[in-house]
């Protein structure tokens, strides 16, 4: 949980963070709102601010939604000021924390917090029977290796786990071992000592330190190098690490959670993953389904992601038509839960309706749509008889830059193209004489 303290707080900053931070929180502080501002934007992934109430909450929230900067407000003050806490919460705080802190009233607010940026949503019975087990083994110290083809939530489902185990109050850490270069990881992992090599200028803890008490997911294991693999059985065997250039191994309690989309058997028999460290982490298994195989899940889900998508984007809720209701169900989801998520993002951006019609629902792989003769699948944006499909693509993109306000890295990412390709048929666009939405 990453936290930003903005203002004084009555003088008790430190008792705040303290508190924050034995509940496993990270803290930053910011002197005022401007000086917030500036955090969130650095891409800082703060989750809540807890902001004193003599600020100005009122125009910090109106910039927050302005920049389209999506995180929790919290208020603090003294206690005895009720009239301060009635107007913090009218300019949009979620709530308000009286000083001196209160440990159990800012443990309640974080775990809120936590939970409403990782709601696992279900409506299949494989599901909730993956979720029964997941709570059945969560309390217990056991490492837990999760797999499922990608975008079916495994990320997600580890957050649960850690969530409904002992550890819950202290620190959850993701390290990503397939997007870390393997002359990284080791570090990342293990962290360094002052002059370990060239550049170490100072002492680094790493992952599985700070993840200690708590819970360390290794996303992607599989695509951890053999040499890794090797100090990672040692960590986990002996229950300590070394620090590279450290003279001696520093005890951790951390639990693992491990998540690959790739058959770890396979890889142990390739000798491209250790047995022993296979069967260190696979003392629980926990498979999630493809979201072809729950399709109960597919409604459900998509209905939420309506919902925060619609929040997101400050438009009215919109609900979604049986014919778009059909076009989901008839599809395969190569991409799981996460192409379903981006499918109705687009879909709510690009809805013109109350309703989201079936045209608005684009599907991006036609070879996973199940009933091809059906008219409704046909994956069409602003279709009107007689465009082109290059035609097409151009109203698509220039209107989610509309809806963007011009902002191409979302645009890329709804329309699921890279930012290249988006200059790309920008440049194009506007050699063609067309008007696109100016931005960055
Ligand atoms: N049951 C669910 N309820 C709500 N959101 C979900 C659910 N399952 C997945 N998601 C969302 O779908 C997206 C993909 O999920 P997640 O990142 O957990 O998948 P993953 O299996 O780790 O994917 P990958 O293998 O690509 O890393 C995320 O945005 C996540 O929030
Ligand atoms: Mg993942």
């Amino acid at each position: 949980m990453e936290l930003l303290i903005v203002g004084t707080l009555n003088g008790q900053i430190g008792a705040a963070s303290k508190i924050a931070i034995a509940q496993g929180g990270h803290v930053s502080l910011a002197d005022n709102e401007d000086s917030a501002l500036e955090i969130l934007r650095s891409g800082k992934s703060v989750e809540l601010v807890m902001m004193d109430v003599k600020l100005d909450i009122y125009r910090f929230i109106k910039s927050l939604e302005a920049e389209r900067i999506n995180v929790l407000v919290v208020a603090c003050g003294v206690a005895n000021d009720p009239s301060l806490a009635v107007k913090a919460i009218k300019a949009g705080a979620k709530e308000y924390i009286p000083l001196p802190p209160d440990p159990e009233l800012i443990g309640a607010v974080l775990a809120a917090a936590t939970r409403e940026n990782h709601a696992l949503i279900y409506g299949d019975k494989k599901t909730e029977a993956v979720l029964k087990m997941a709570k059945q083994i969560a309390p217990s110290e056991a490492n837990v290796l999760l797999t499922g083809a990608s975008g079916t939530g495994k990320e997600i489902f580890s957050r649960f786990i850690h969530d409904n185990s002992k550890r819950a109050n202290k620190k959850f850490v993701a390290v990503n071992c397939a997007a870390i270069p393997e002359t990284l990881l080791e570090s990342e992992l293990f962290g360094y000592e002052k002059g370990a090599f060239t550049g170490a200028v100072s002492r680094r803890i790493g992952k599985f330190e700070e993840a200690s008490d708590g819970t360390l997911l290794l996303d992607e294991i599989s695509e951890m190098d053999i040499s890794i693999q090797a100090k990672l059985l040692r960590a986990i065997q002996e229950k300590e690490i070394d620090r590279i250039g450290g003279r001696a191994p520093i005890k951790v309690n951390t639990r693992i959670i491990a998540t690959s989309n790739r058959n770890l058997d396979e890889a142990v028999k390739n000798g491209t993953f250790r047995q022993d460290l296979y069967y260190r982490l696979n003392v629980v298994n926990i498979n999630i389904p493809s979201l072809k195989d729950r399709p109960d899940d597919i409604i459900v889900l998509a209905k939420h992601f309506v919902k925060k998508y619609s929040e997101l984007n400050e438009l009215p809720l919109k609900v979604i038509s049986k014919a778009a209701e059909d076009k989901l169900m008839n599809y395969l989801w190569p991409g799981n839960v996460r192409e379903l998520e981006n499918t109705v993002h687009r879909a709510v951006l690009l809805s013109t309706q109350e309703e989201i019609e079936a045209d608005a629902v684009i599907l991006d792989d036609a070879d996973s749509i199940i009933n091809k003769t059906d008219s409704s699948t046909k994956p069409a944006a602003a279709v009107s008889q007689g465009t082109t499909l290059a035609g097409m693509e151009r109203n698509l993109i220039i209107d989610t830059l509309k809806h963007t306000m011009g902002n191409r890295t979302v645009a890329a990412q709804i329309l699921g193209i890279s930012i290249r390709t988006l200059r790309n048929k920008l440049k194009q666009y506007e050699a063609e004489g067309f008007d696109i939405a100016s931005g960055n």
